[in-house]
């Protein structure tokens, strides 16, 4: 059976190209994973003060999380780091202390910018983050896309073979990657930390 996977974009925007790049990456994907995306855009602003007693925006989102068996980011680079709406999804579904709903799920960070280092210092963020929060993460190969319109069409058609090719051994790599990890976790730890 597919695995189901969870998408995370790092992007608000309604044209953005880490959701055009999210649709190449569902086109892409072989059929052992089914990608359905988690959307973090009605999350509130993370709140310590609300923890215990989260909107259902926030208790909707972690469910999905902890349901989804791997977890891919598809995410801008703000400023050198993490965007601020997806560093607070991040956090949310973090908390409470000993419910981390990003716990042993297998990653993979993927991203797109206009600039020419397609993401990288975004994504090297993303690592420390999901290196506390006990996420394995796909190592390599690492995928920095710089985007290019004429490359990638809206629905998720990509018209340069090279990069059609990359991104198709990206999602082989992170399907093989998901099927290791599943393979040596125990049953039950889901959501611990
Ligand atoms: C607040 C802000 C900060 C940005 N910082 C970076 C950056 O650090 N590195 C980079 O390559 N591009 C940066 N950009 C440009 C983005 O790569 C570009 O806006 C891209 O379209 C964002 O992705 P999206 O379309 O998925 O939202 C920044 C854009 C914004 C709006």
């Amino acid at each position: 059976m597919a695995h189901r996977i969870g998408y995370l974009i790092g992007s608000l925007a309604s044209d953005s190209i880490n959701r055009t790049l999210a649709r190449a990456l569902v086109r892409l994907a072989p059929p052992s994973l089914e990608l359905e995306e988690i959307p973090i855009r009605g999350l509130p602003l993370y709140n310590r003060d609300d923890e215990l007693e989260p909107v259902e925006a926030v208790t909707e989102f972690k469910r999905a999380v902890e349901s989804a068996e791997g977890l891919l980011f598809v995410s801008p680079e703000y400023n050198r780091s993490i965007p601020g709406a997806l560093k607070n999804a991040i956090d949310w579904g973090s908390r409470p202390w000993g419910h981390n709903s990003f716990a042993r799920k297998p990653s993979g960070i993927i991203g797109a910018s206009t600039g020419a280092i397609g993401t990288a210092v975004m994504q090297s963020s993303m690592r420390s983050v999901l290196s506390f929060l006990n996420a394995p993460q796909l190592n390599a190969p690492e995928a920095y896309i710089t985007f290019r319109p004429e490359v990638f069409g809206a629905d998720g058609e990509v018209h340069d073979e090279g990069t059609r090719d990359f991104l198709a051994h990206y999602m082989e790599e992170y399907g093989a990657f998901v099927e290791r990890v599943l393979s040596l976790t125990a049953p039950g730890h889901v959501g611990d930390r």
